[in-house]
């Protein structure tokens, strides 16, 4: 398998983009990929039309547990959002440039913002389960990139600028809107590994020496598309766990989606406040 995009990778964004605009009816205005056990914001928002990931052409289906695999798009204060309910990950065996399709989709259809989040390994020690965290920077440590093949120039630069990968005009707007609802919004630095093997004591005490406060497995791909197509993003982690020989548990998946439902409420009072605003912080 080739790791680089096929030639005709603009001709299938646009046909993915074509059939979700037909059948969305309305053009989104703000992207937004949920990670394990947060797809459920998608539900509250309203008049939604869900498009299974099968039935938009280029998009693989999810296999992971907490990934519903549905693309929702529908309303939330006056605002038209994309949310993806769950992901694809390279550690599923897709190359990084199908990792970041649906991404380049939801740029495609023209969103203002891209929205990312995951759930993440807590590396600072001043980090709790349960703890937001908006992502300031990132690590990439996956050992590849969305943008390795051709480039083609319609969709961005050969080199594109990473100086500013995380907005910083949507870094305020998140703030205020973390204050408005009461949420100890932290900030930090996510590291991006390949998984799916969960990270060893060594590989953490590494991560936290090159400066890295939290550790997953997905988000940088997307991160990296939407600011190779000039789209501005915010990237919000829930802390599910202390990451590898910080606790006295062993990691599990089921216990890091359950531990992302669990910040559900406060979740969803964030974005809730968060992607209404987003489109003005960015206009
Ligand atoms: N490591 C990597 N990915 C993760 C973790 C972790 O500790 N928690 C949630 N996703």
């Amino acid at each position: 398998m080739s790791v680089g995009p096929p030639a005709d990778l603009f001709d299938r964004l646009e046909a993915a983009a074509a059939l979700v605009r037909d059948r969305a009816g309305a053009a989104p205005a703000i992207g937004l990929i949920l990670g394990s056990g947060l797809g459920g914001f998608a539900d509250s928002l309203g008049d939604r039309v869900t498009i299974p990931f099968g039935e938009v052409p280029g998009f693989s289906p999810s296999n992971v547990p907490g990934h519903a695999g549905r693309l929702v798009v529908g309303t939330l204060g006056g605002v038209v959002v994309a949310a993806m309910q769950g992901r694809i990950h390279c550690y599923e065996g897709h190359a990084p440039w199908e990792v970041a399709f649906p991404a380049r989709v939801l740029c495609k259809l023209g969103i203002r913002a891209l929205v990312v989040t995951n759930a993440a390994g807590g590396i600072r020690a001043a980090l709790r389960p349960g703890d937001l965290l908006r992502i300031s920077d990132h690590l990439d440590l996956s050992g590849t990139n969305p943008l390795v093949g051709i480039n083609d120039d319609r969709l961005g630069p050969r080199f594109p600028d990473l100086s500013a990968a995380y907005d910083p005009r949507l870094a305020s707007r998140l703030y205020e809107s973390a204050r408005k609802v009461g949420v100890d919004l932290k900030t930090g630095v996510y590291a991006c590994v390949k998984g799916p093997s969960y990270e060893t004591p060594a590989e953490i005490r590494m991560l936290r020496a090159l400066g890295a406060d939290a550790v997953g497995m997905s988000t940088v791909p997307e991160v990296i598309a939407a600011n190779h197509m000039s789209v501005p993003v915010a990237g919000i982690s829930c802390i599910t766990n202390l990451a590898a020989g910080l606790g006295e548990q062993p990691l599990s998946h089921a216990d890091v989606a359950a531990e992302a439902k669990r910040a559900h409420a406060r979740f969803t009072a964030l974005l809730t406040s968060f992607l209404p605003e987003a489109v003005a912080a960015v206009a």
